[in-house]
């Protein structure tokens, strides 16, 4: 297969192309990226005579045009991310994330080339702290904030354009990811890095939040699943069953990183801080046989801690800028 593989420089994108290479030689890979502040060659570095990195704008219309018509399937994870940075300033959400998949669509459309539309279970909204329902593939979009509502608009154009224009796509909406090359401005990779650089961890309003984690790689298995065997038009949900509290998390890096549990600050909340997520993963499971890999958070936690000690190089670069910024925020 000839994938095109918009945002591979990034967190997800980057370790999807590091595994494709590894687990199926036989594709040939081309990466569309930006390279914003959150795309970095260096994450594709092992496999980069494996891939062609084209560095583009996944709204620029010729360029995603000319790279669809010579693919077979494109994976689109290209997109403006982080929650806080979209309440700073939305605007490079609307261009990357809506857009962007607009031009995507429009390409894969011309060329009758089939596309997976990368997801996030924030476009559900939130759930009750204290209630055990889950988000499926029916539970109405209810997005809380710009990052979301972003990717809220992109599903939707999505699926619009797989019943108006009958293009064959597929949605995945999965939840919190964590592990390698994850910038450092996110939950997990800002607390471990806050204490390998002398800082105290930072933990929004009172750590009640609940997200549900799951390891990178298990997320990309779940994709190329998807990708290969998923139905036409069809939403998929991933997710690894992993509900934890923010305190929770954060008092299990200070553990394994052999710190005292109270050993963090609490720091201003964020603005319509989602509350609870929570993903039923009964359909991915059942219709297409996918299982988490990695289903011991404490192993794979601890391997990511090891990731973040072992390659400070990747990660200190951008270190400073990122908590200049939130120490501008109160955060
Ligand atoms: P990331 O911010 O680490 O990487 C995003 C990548 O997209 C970067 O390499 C960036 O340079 C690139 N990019 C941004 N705008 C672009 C543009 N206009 N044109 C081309 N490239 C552009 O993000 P991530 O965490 O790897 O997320 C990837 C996808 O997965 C996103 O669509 C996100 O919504 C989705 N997702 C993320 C999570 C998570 O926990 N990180 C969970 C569910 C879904
Ligand atoms: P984040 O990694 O930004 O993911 P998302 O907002 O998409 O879920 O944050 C995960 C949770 O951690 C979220 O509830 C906000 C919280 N958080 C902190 O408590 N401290 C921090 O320094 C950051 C970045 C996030």
């Amino acid at each position: 297969m000839r994938l095109l593989v918009t945002g591979g420089a990034g967190f997800i994108g980057a370790n999807f192309v590091q595994s494709t290479v590894r687990e199926h030689p036989e594709d040939e890979i081309t990466v569309l990226d930006a390279l914003t502040y959150a795309g970095s060659r260096t994450a594709l570095a092992p496999v980069e005579d494996a891939v062609e990195l084209v560095e583009g704008d996944v709204a620029d219309a010729a360029l995603v045009d000319k790279l669809v018509s010579a693919c077979d399937a494109v994976v689109h994870f290209a997109a403006e991310t982080h929650v806080d940075n979209a309440l700073s300033d939305p605007s490079p959400f609307l261009h990357s994330n809506v857009m962007g998949t607009f031009t995507l669509l429009e390409a894969v459309r011309k060329h009758g080339v089939r596309l997976h539309h990368i997801s996030t279970d924030e476009v559900y909204g939130d759930l009750d702290l204290d209630g055990s329902e889950r988000f499926t593939e029916t539970t109405p979009y209810n997005p809380s904030s710009p990052y979301s509502a972003s990717k809220a608009g992109a599903d939707m154009l999505v699926r619009a354009w797989v019943r108006s224009y009958g293009v064959r796509a597929t949605i995945s909406n999965c939840s919190n990811n964590f592990g390698p090359y994850q910038h450092v401005e996110k939950f997990i990779p800002r607390q471990v890095t806050n204490i390998l650089t002398g800082r105290r961890p930072k933990l929004y309003g009172t750590g009640a939040n609940v997200r549900d984690w799951i390891h990178v790689d298990d997320h990309n298995s779940a994709v190329r699943r998807i990708l290969d065997q998923g139905g036409m038009g069809r939403t998929y949900l991933i997710g690894a069953s992993n509900e934890r509290s923010n305190i929770t998390v954060l008092q299990a890096i200070l553990r394994l990183m052999g710190r005292d549990p109270d050993d963090f600050d609490h720091v201003t909340d964020r603005a319509g801080h989602d509350l609870r997520y929570a993903i039923d993963p009964t359909v991915l499971r059942d219709e297409l046989g996918w299982t988490p890999a990695h289903t011991d958070f404490d192993d794979a936690l601890r391997a990511t801690i090891d990731w973040y000690r072992d390659n400070p190089q990747w990660w200190s670069p951008l270190k400073d800028a990122v908590e200049d910024r939130y120490a501008k925020r109160g955060q």
